[in-house]
């Protein structure tokens, strides 16, 4: 991977507006020409994240959900920004639209007629063997098609077959504490789970889960 200089992350930087950051920085920045610029801080040890970089993972997890014909953003670059440190970035094309959570917030009475669809996609990842960790309504895309895409896919597997019962279980979980964390309770998180294909309320669904502090 080629090496970004520091004088060029600044003029990114400088130039772009940055849509998220955090403690240790930006890290979604949206370029003046259209692509969005990731960067990849990282707790590993920088050995580790020298070996396997989070910016070469997450285009693997871009080409394998292209393999699945999942949409998701399409990385045109991939670089260090700080070599030593193990620290990566990569630029993409963002997905043309909005997060399934922005629409929820802008017009929650709008989701019911909405569920289907994402219970379909939902149900399409699980079958094509997509066990997305970060599968929550932020990191779901709406387009303007009417289709759904992945971002933020860095914590991302891929299997050969579909994904077994207890891992569906364990994804939905996932998503159900996503949705108490960002206090968005009022989510028909049940009826999402009964269009998928499940009971909502079975003995053994993600509510079980949810509270074992098994669902990591
Ligand atoms: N491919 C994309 N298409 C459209 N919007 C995106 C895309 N990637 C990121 N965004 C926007 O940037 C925000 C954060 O991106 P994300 O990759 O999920 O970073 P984070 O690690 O902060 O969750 C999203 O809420 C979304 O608004
Ligand atoms: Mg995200």
């Amino acid at each position: 991977m080629r090496i970004v200089s520091a004088q060029q992350l600044e003029k990114w930087l400088g130039n772009g507006r940055v849509l998220e950051k955090d403690g240790r920085g930006p890290k979604v920045v949206a370029l003046d020409d259209g692509r969005f610029l990731k960067i990849f801080h990282t707790r590993r040890h920088p050995l580790l994240a020298r070996l396997r970089p989070a910016a070469r993972r997450f285009f693997g997890n871009a080409e394998r959900l292209a393999q699945r014909g999942i949409r998701a953003p399409r990385v045109v670059d991939l670089f260090w920004l700080d070599r030593e440190t193990g620290l990566s970035g990569c630029l993409y094309q963002p997905l043309p639209g909005i997060s399934v959570e922005q629409l929820y917030r802008q017009e929650p009475q709008k989701i019911a007629e909405l569920l289907p669809a994402l219970a379909d996609f939902i149900r399409c990842l699980h079958e094509h063997g997509v066990y997305f960790r970060s599968l929550h309504l932020g990191n779901i895309i709406r387009m303007p098609d009417g289709q759904f895409g992945l971002i933020d896919i860095l914590d991302l597997r891929c299997r050969q077959g579909a994904l077994g019962a207890w891992q569906v279980k364990r994804n939905f979980a996932h998503l159900r504490r996503y949705l108490e964390r960002r206090k968005l309770t009022d989510f028909p998180f049940d009826a999402l789970y009964e269009l998928y294909g499940h009971p909502a309320h079975g003995q053994h669904g993600p509510d079980a889960l949810a509270t074992s502090g098994k669902a990591k």
